[in-house]
């Protein structure tokens, strides 16, 4: 319906806005894009910045995905738009239109969304991140082996929203290539 492609839409806008760098703008920090990793996300800001504005992009891009599936869970659409809605979102924060379509690898995004969509798969996913984190001290590695047991998760446990799962598993792994050509190499950078 009407509706679904209206948050569909706004959620790719609100995917598009890359908080990390206006929050690099606002603490003094230089452009993300060109630090580090080089992506435009709350780990790469994280090496220049610190926790502060690591967390304020963190959560920033998890609330742009959070927030239009929120909308579409509240007025009533069926878990399979509102799995649209959130792939829009992400969508927008990896090929975002304000940013020349080079934008992040969806991490954050896909958090907040799953959040409003799959809150129980989430916060596992959430806790096999933070648990690989502790261990290795490798963000990227923490975040391929979260969103690849997502599938796994949420078949289990919320197996209505198993394709957003996995596609969002493909997305994410594919934004990663770079990080998986390193981790393979022994070269990716910890925190
Ligand atoms: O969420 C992105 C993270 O998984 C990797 O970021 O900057 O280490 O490539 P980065």
């Amino acid at each position: 319906p009407v509706l679904t492609v209206l948050l569909c839409a706004a959620a790719y806008l609100a995917g598009s806005v890359l908080f990390a760098l206006p929050v690099c703008r606002l603490w003094g920090l230089p452009d993300p894009r060109a630090q580090g990793s080089g992506n435009p996300g709350a780990t790469n800001v994280y090496r220049t910045g610190g926790w502060l504005p690591a967390v304020a992009t963190l959560v920033l891009d998890a609330a742009k995905g959070w927030l239009p599936v929120w909308l579409a869970h509240v007025s009533g659409l069926s878990v399979m738009a509102q799995a649209m809605v959130a792939l829009c979102a992400v969508t927008g924060h990896m090929v975002p239109v304000f940013y020349r379509f080079k934008g992040g690898k969806g991490v954050a995004t896909a958090l907040g969304a799953g959040l409003a969509l799959a809150p129980v798969t989430t916060l596992v996913m959430a806790a096999i991140w933070a648990l690989v984190m502790w261990r290795w001290r490798i963000s990227a590695l923490a975040s391929l082996v979260a969103i690849v047991s997502g599938p796994i998760i949420s078949a289990l446990i919320e197996p209505n929203t198993l394709p957003l799962f996995g596609l969002l598993a493909i997305l994410i792994v594919v934004r990663h290539r770079n990080n998986l050509i390193r981790l393979a190499q022994g070269r990716e950078a910890g925190l």
